[in-house]
């Protein structure tokens, strides 16, 4: 499109999300737009998110297509692109759904069937709501009742104390965190800030650092040693950036995503002597707590070593973060999380609530969840039985998913694939034959986006490119979720091994 043209017809957009991309539609001429994409927010402009990028475009108006008949050597799309659990089967669980039920039609309270301790909760939450009703504002960092729930569940899992002033809930994750990096946005010594982030990461991190106009420092995970994070590669990327930025903050992944990989308690201790002794505001990303599976993996919370190698280290600044969206949960669409500050300085803490109050406050439903999650039914209560069926249930059948996907990988020629020890992702390695490295490049195409299309035109599965996480230039990768049911899960596998087996006779010779 030539954005020149001030009698340009069409407008689209082919690299925005599938939900919030453009219609196309005739713009009479650019002068009479006060926002064009000559005088749009450059940030705006550079921000790409690959989880939702073009090749989930693309899978949308395949599914157009076949919805209107179109013959192709499928019959359906299977989206393995996005960590969404509920979209690929996932059954909620059912003590968050009828709390949510009751809290939101109280009448249920008194009439409906539901167990006692439902009933109880969803009475105490809406007396902690305004007008005892969650159409009603919260406060902006959250519902008192609900902050306290969430210290206490993570004084559980550390063994050290919480401070619920300092749990702030949220939108989701995501939100929190973007909440976070906002704090960074200055310009020091003529110099921009800089946030350390792993490569390969989750986008949302690299789209932030972009639309904020903050610098993006990379540093390499070690995918010949199970994706683990090493200190020297830390040294190495910090001091590179040094140069032009002030390198202020390290965000780590763990679980991770897209690498699936859960840091050993060393590593973590390792991580945080790192941050104190480079003054770093640390971002601990651990949405998928939950999602531990390889024998002998154990999640640590950050919070939870800081506090056992004790001072000095133990007053560096940390955010950390947990979201209802993950998990035995996969509750995305409710949008609920959490973030814990631990040693900010007051001053800033108070900017942030006010930043955050802004908006006003998070979803009432969210923060809902997360009071289900966060103080789940206990042994003797009517809704202790169903609950830990329900959760025990989602993660052995993740776990066998994970172990189901590495597996059939790891026989395919040319693949590699590390454990997935947790989240819900694996991220394996791939050769291409050079043929195929040059088709791409004629199509203007990375090679492993190049893969990614023909998998999904040929197949219907959609996967997300390496490049949309950042990789070591030369190698190539994708990411698949573990989510598709066990059933659904085994046909993807078989149709991908055949697939594979296809493309590389067509390219190797
Ligand atoms: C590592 C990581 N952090 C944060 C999020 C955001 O989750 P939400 O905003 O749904 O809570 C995700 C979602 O996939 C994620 O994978």
């Amino acid at each position: 499109m030539d954005f020149n043209n001030s009698s340009y017809k069409e407008c689209s957009s082919k690299n925005l999300d599938d939900d919030v991309k453009l219609p196309s539609c005739t713009v009479r001429t650019m002068a009479s737009k006060a926002i064009t994409i000559d005088n749009i927010n450059p940030n705006i402009l550079k921000l790409e998110y690959a989880v939702r990028g073009p090749l989930v475009i693309r899978a949308a108006e395949i599914e157009k297509e076949l919805e209107k008949g179109a013959q192709k050597p499928f019959k359906r799309v299977i989206k393995a692109n996005i960590g969404d659990a509920h979209a690929m089967g996932q059954t909620p669980i059912t003590f968050i759904r009828q709390v949510i039920s009751c809290v939101t039609s109280p009448e249920l309270i008194e009439k409906g069937d539901y167990p006692e301790d439902v009933k109880q909760r969803a009475r105490e939450i809406l007396g902690a709501c305004g007008g005892n009703s969650v159409g009603s504002y919260t406060s902006s960092h959250g519902i008192e009742y609900i902050r306290r729930h969430v210290a206490e569940y993570i004084e559980r899992r550390d063994g050290y104390p919480a401070n619920w002033e300092d749990i702030c809930l949220s939108s989701g994750a995501s939100t929190a965190i973007k909440n976070c990096l906002q704090l960074l946005c200055n310009n020091i010594g003529g110099k921009p800030s800089g946030v350390m982030i792993p490569i390969p990461q989750y986008p949302l991190y690299s789209a932030s650092l972009a639309e904020y106009g903050l610098e993006q420092v990379g540093y390499y995970l070690d995918e010949d040693h199970q994706w683990g994070l090493d200190i020297e590669e830390l040294e190495r990327a910090l001091a590179d950036a040094s140069k032009n930025c002030n390198v202020r903050a390290l965000v780590v992944i763990n679980p991770g995503n897209p690498t699936g990989q859960v840091l050993t308690r060393d590593n973590i201790e390792s991580i945080i002597k790192f941050a104190h002794k480079h003054k770093l505001f640390l971002f601990a990303d651990e949405v998928y707590q939950d999602n531990v599976y390889a024998e002998g993996s154990k999640f640590f919370s950050f919070k939870k070593v800081l506090r056992e190698i004790g001072s000095p280290f133990d007053d560096i600044e940390l955010a950390s973060f947990m979201t209802v969206s993950k998990g035995y949960m996969g509750e995305c669409g409710l949008r609920g999380g959490w973030m814990e500050l631990v040693n900010l300085d007051p001053h800033v803490q108070a900017h942030l609530y006010k930043c955050i109050s802004a908006m006003l406050c998070p979803s009432t439903l969210g923060q809902t969840a997360v009071d289900c999650v966060a103080r789940p039914p206990l042994p003797g209560e009517p809704s202790y039985e169903l609950w830990i069926r329900e959760k025990t249930a989602v993660l052995d059948s993740l776990n066998k998913r994970a172990k189901m996907i590495v597996d059939t990988f790891n026989q395919m020629e040319g693949f590699k694939c590390n454990i997935v020890q947790g989240a819900m992702y694996a991220f394996p390695r791939f050769e291409l034959p050079p043929k195929a490295i040059k088709a791409a490049a004629a199509e203007g195409k990375t090679p492993d986006t190049f893969y990614a299309f023909r998998l999904l035109e040929e197949t219907g599965i959609c996967v997300v490119p390496g490049s949309g996480f950042g990789q070591r230039p030369g190698t190539y990768h994708f990411r698949t979720t573990i989510l598709p049911q066990p059933e659904l899960l085994k046909e993807m596998l078989d149709i991908f091994q055949a697939f594979h087996k296809k493309f590389t006779a067509e390219f190797s010779n």
